[in-house]
């Protein structure tokens, strides 16, 4: 049964495309539009998907348009359109590029989707979602961004590697930005309850740290053309199910934080509850101090991002 009238999903790139295959799949909307700029790619995406629904089964209508005010109605808009990384590049290098294409994404929203909840995917993601939401102007609770939702994917699946367990009996996740400062929280990370600390050594914990934070530049070195898109767009779908079925899950992800953890003023992936009206709770968790020190340097390098923003020529 769909959850939401309909979601949008701007850019029908590789993660466009294959998120918006996972939503239709999952029936989570009776309408699915999928918006590009490029003439035919969506439409022939939507088309593609659309045709599959007699075999899979599912009910949602899914369009394309390469018109911005097709978001008009929405009551979730993903915005994944944007350049993606290359081979040496990280995710700042595409922030001026970026913010000038999210803005135009942003105003449109603001204008033809005024109550909808924005999923912000383009990156440098925790930027890009500071500035979405002060060009739309929403309430904080509406506007979110993937980040540790993919980045706490990337950790449980190394650890449910290395022990040979299944991955959705590992519990855990990051905090942070959605880049090499992001902090992968070892201290309450466990199998079913068990603390990883008791599974795993020292040595193995800290690689899978560091293999997770340089988790999506392992896929941009093996693609050589592009960056990851199943992994971010299954991460996308779970909070976009989390809104359209009202499931109030505890999730990581990046959102305007304003003193929580100490921060004000930026996006930072933290725990929250994430349900029909989007942010429903931020959760301040317990960290150790060595987690805490990797969280204010992640927070530091937001804020270099944002400064860099700041700077940019008005667009
Ligand atoms: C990644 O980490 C696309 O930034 C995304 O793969």
């Amino acid at each position: 049964m769909a959850g939401l009238g309909k979601v949008s999903v701007v850019g029908a790139g590789n993660i466009g495309g294959t998120l918006a295959q996972r939503l239709a799949e999952e029936d989570l909307a009776e309408e699915l539009m999928l918006l590009d700029i490029v003439e035919g790619l969506p439409q022939g995406k939507a088309l593609d998907i659309q045709e599959s629904a007699p075999v899979v089964g599912f009910s949602t209508r899914v369009r394309g348009s390469t018109d911005l005010k097709d978001v008009a109605g929405s009551d979730l808009v993903v915005l994944t359109a944007g350049l993606a990384r290359k081979p040496g590049m990280s995710r700042s290098d595409l922030l001026g590029k970026n913010a000038q294409i999210v803005q135009g994404h942003a105003e449109a929203i603001r204008d033809h989707a005024p109550h909808a909840v924005v999923v912000v995917v383009t990156n440098p993601v925790d930027v890009m979602a500071y500035w979405v939401r002060k060009v739309t102007g929403f309430p904080r609770a509406r506007v979110l961004a993937e980040s540790g939702t993919l980045d706490s994917a990337r950790f449980r699946w190394f650890v449910a590697d290395a022990l040979g367990l299944a991955p959705r009996d590992v519990v855990g996740f990051t905090l942070g930005t959605h880049g090499d400062t992001m902090v992968p929280i070892l201290s309450h990370c466990s199998v079913n309850g068990v603390p990883v600390s008791r599974l795993l050594s020292p040595e193995k914990l800290a690689a899978i740290v560091e293999r997770t934070k340089k988790g999506g530049g392992e896929i941009v070195d093996l693609l050589k053309t592009g960056s990851a898109y199943y992994a971010p767009a299954a991460a996308q779908a779970e909070m976009v199910s989390a809104v359209a079925r009202n499931e109030h899950r505890l999730l990581s992800c990046s959102v305007l934080l304003e003193g929580e953890y100490g921060y004000r003023d930026l996006f930072l992936s933290v725990p929250v509850t994430v349900g029909r009206a989007g942010v429903e709770k931020i959760h301040e968790v317990t960290l150790t101090p060595e987690e805490r020190a990797a969280l204010d340097l992640s927070a530091r390098a937001v804020s270099e991002d944002l400064r860099l923003l700041s700077a940019l020529p008005p667009h």
